[in-house]
C-alpha cells in the first residue's frame, strides 16, 4: 500500500468532495449509465463506502451499494470507483478497492458486482457473470458485467434481475 493512504469510511462531511471528484473522473454523461439507473433512490453512500485520502485530501473512492438478486441479499454493486485524475496509476484505486472488497467479505457479502473493465477488475477475482444470469434494469455490455465471489460458490446461487435497497 501506498505509504501516505489512509483508507477509512465514508462519512457525509466527504460527499461534496466525492461528488466534485465524480465530475471530473467522469464528466457529465454519468448519470447515463445503466449502473447509475441501479442505484437510482438509494442512499447517497452506505457504511460500506470507502475512501482513500492523502495528508487529509480525498484522492480515491469507491461506493458500494447493497443489493437483492431476485430477493436474494449478500451482495453488492461496485462502482463508481474514481481516482483524481492527476493521480492515476500510483496504485490508489488498486490499493482501494482490495481493501474495500476485505472489508465487505469481512462484514459477510457473498458476491460483488460491478460493471467495468474486465483487464483491470480481473487482478482482484473478478470474472464475467454468465450471459443472461443476472439482469440489470437497463443495457449492459455482457463482457463488462462482472462478479467476484467472497464465498466460493456463490455467482452460481445468485439469479434474477437487479434492485437496489
Ligand atoms: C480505473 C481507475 C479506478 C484505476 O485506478 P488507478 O489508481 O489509476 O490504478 P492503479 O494505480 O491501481 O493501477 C494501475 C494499473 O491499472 C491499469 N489500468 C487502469 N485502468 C485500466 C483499464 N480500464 N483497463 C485495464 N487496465 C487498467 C494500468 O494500466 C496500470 O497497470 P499496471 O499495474 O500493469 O501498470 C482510475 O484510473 C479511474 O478513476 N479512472 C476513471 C474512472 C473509471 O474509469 N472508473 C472505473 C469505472 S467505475
Amino acid at each position: 500500500m501506498p505509504s501516505d493512504l489512509e483508507i477509512r469510511p465514508v462519512a457525509e462531511t466527504d460527499l461534496d468532495a466525492i461528488f466534485a471528484l465524480h465530475r471530473r473522473a467522469f464528466g457529465p454523461g454519468r448519470y447515463a449509465r445503466t449502473a447509475y439507473r441501479v442505484r437510482e433512490a438509494t442512499p447517497l453512500f452506505t457504511p460500506h463506502c470507502r475512501g482513500a485520502f492523502v495528508h487529509g485530501q480525498l484522492v480515491a473512492a469507491l461506493r458500494f451499494t447493497p443489493l437483492r438478486i431476485d430477493g436474494s441479499k449478500g451482495a453488492l454493486l461496485l462502482g463508481p470507483v474514481a481516482v483524481e485524475p492527476d493521480s492515476k496509476g500510483k496504485g490508489y484505486g488498486r490499493t482501494l478497492i482490495a481493501k474495500a472488497l476485505e472489508d465487505a467479505a469481512a462484514d459477510g457479502f457473498e458476491l460483488v458486482l460491478l460493471v467495468g473493465d474486465l483487464p483491470y477488475y480481473e487482478r482482484f477475482g473478478f470474472v464475467n457473470v454468465p450471459p443472461g444470469q443476472i439482469i440489470l434494469p437497463g443495457p449492459v455490455n455482457p463482457r463488462r458485467l462482472l462478479a467476484r465471489e467472497m464465498v466460493d460458490g456463490a455467482l452460481s446461487r445468485y439469479r434474477g434481475s437487479v434492485i437496489a435497497l
